[in-house]
């Protein structure tokens, strides 16, 4: 089943129990300065759950362009975490609550789709001092068939979603997770949904029983109980393609084969040509799609977000042995293949490639420059017959260059050098640590 059938089917499937189909917003938050970027589709739901705003309807649904600066460090090293996706969600804004959201899901999944149930598993929360356990949640799963083996609780960091921003409606969550079979699993008694060792389980849809505002101290009842419900489309997508992994589903097919063609490289075939294959083409398409929306590369907030992507993008190119400029062409990709669902991307075309040209130009004589000292410190090392980089170098190199760690590595091992990483871990944990009290002070003065 193709991504665009399966993004239709959802939406179809709500639209016949009266969802309204809402477009989706953009990937700067509207009215939400708290808030970088959109990470979820309940955003531009948010001011009708807080009764600020009229719905157009009391049910709605949509396909949400995303993105999660959180997870840009995962991406490449997992087959579930992107940067940038789209999230598929059905909201009620005081209408039904958990006992549909719950029966409709589980009805979406193993009746539309066809997903074999025994491969289901839920989570709900277990409650804390301040608000009661979901056994509600729990009895609900019960009825529509799911085990109870395979219903697991977990506290307020894994089943209480929200608020995204310091304030506003939250609540308690209920997952369903894939359980992609014990081949994945670390075989550890454990493992289940949420396990920390393995790849076993993928959290596919979130349910948020919204019935709480935030206030920045305490939990207040909203006046009326709502539902916010997010999938990610891609994970479920690789489940039904039944693939490894998000990037080997359609919806990344044509962007790792320009990958493969302008790297005269093979995806699937080395894992740590993968991680640069699949944070290449994350990172691009994230960068389209945020200055399709209007984010500009710069040094500080979402500009910044999107300049490390295009940085890294590049230079996990450059793993893959891709030296010349390319990110336009792999970017044009992303636009030829989404173009469709996300005109705006037709639209922007020209605009969203000359900044990706220009901001490349500026990337690469910043490389040049790096690669020049490095090159100078390799001579200087060998005439002394050393066959280790100093930290401080590399150090140099990556906090003002922006050479990452592992470029270096790259050309050191082309010189069959070393690099003292203990050295480098050790500038790079005060550089941290500098980092913090900058950003102490800066909370700090934004108290006063
Ligand atoms: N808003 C919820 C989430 O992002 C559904 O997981």
């Amino acid at each position: 089943m193709k991504s665009k059938v399966i993004r239709d089917r959802f939406l179809k499937f709500f639209k016949d129990k009266n969802h309204s189909i809402i477009q989706s917003s953009n990937l700067i938050p509207v009215d939400d300065p708290t808030v970088l970027l959109t990470t979820a589709g309940v955003q531009q739901i948010m001011p009708f759950f807080s009764g600020l705003k009229e719905p157009p309807s009391k049910r709605l649904v949509s396909c949400q362009k995303c993105f999660r600066t959180t997870d840009i460090d995962n991406v490449g090293l997992t087959p579930k975490h992107l940067t940038f996706f789209e999230m598929l969600g059905n909201f009620s804004v005081g209408d039904y609550f958990k006992k549909k959201a719950i029966y409709w899901a589980w009805e979406f999944l193993t009746e539309e789709l066809k997903i074999d149930s025994n491969k289901l598993w839920v989570t709900v929360f277990e409650g804390d001092e301040e608000i009661s356990a979901d056994d509600e949640a729990i009895a609900m799963w019960k009825e529509v068939g799911v085990s109870p083996d395979k219903i697991y609780k977990f506290g307020k960091a894994d089943n209480f979603w929200g608020p995204p921003g310091e304030k506003g409606p939250c609540g308690p969550c209920s997952e369903i997770h894939f359980d992609r079979g014990e081949q994945y699993g670390c075989q550890k008694d454990k493992c289940g949904p949420n396990c920390e060792q393995c790849d076993r389980f993928i959290e596919v849809w979130n349910l948020v029983f919204t019935q709480y505002n935030f206030n920045g101290k305490k939990y207040d009842l909203l006046p009326q109980k709502n539902i916010d419900t997010g999938m990610g489309l891609e994970r479920l997508i690789a489940i039904m393609q039944n693939v490894e992994s998000v990037f080997d589903t359609d919806l990344y097919n044509e962007i790792i084969k320009e990958i493969e063609r302008l790297s005269n490289k093979k995806f699937g075939i080395s894992s740590d040509l993968d991680r640069s294959f699949r944070i290449t083409a994350d990172h691009l398409k994230g960068a389209t799609f945020l200055i399709s929306d209007g984010v500009f590369p710069s040094n500080e907030g979402r500009g910044y977000v999107l300049r490390r992507i295009i940085r890294r993008a590049i230079t996990n190119g450059k793993s893959l042995g891709i030296y010349d400029e390319f990110i336009t062409s792999v970017s044009d990709v992303v636009i030829n293949t989404m173009k469709t669902i996300y005109p705006e991307l037709k639209k922007n075309r020209e605009y969203i490639l000359d900044i990706l040209e220009t901001e490349e130009k500026k990337f690469s004589n910043t490389l040049k420059q790096g690669i020049g000292i490095l090159e100078d410190n390799i001579k200087h090392l060998k005439k002394e017959k050393k066959s280790v980089i100093p930290g401080e170098v590399a150090f140099k190199l990556y906090d003002t260059y922006g050479f990452p760690i592992d470029l270096t590595k790259d050309i050191a091992k082309k010189h069959n050098l070393n690099i003292d990483l203990k050295a480098f871990s050790t500038y790079l944990e005060q550089q941290k640590q500098r980092a913090r009290s900058v950003r102490g002070f800066l909370i700090e003065t934004k108290k006063l």
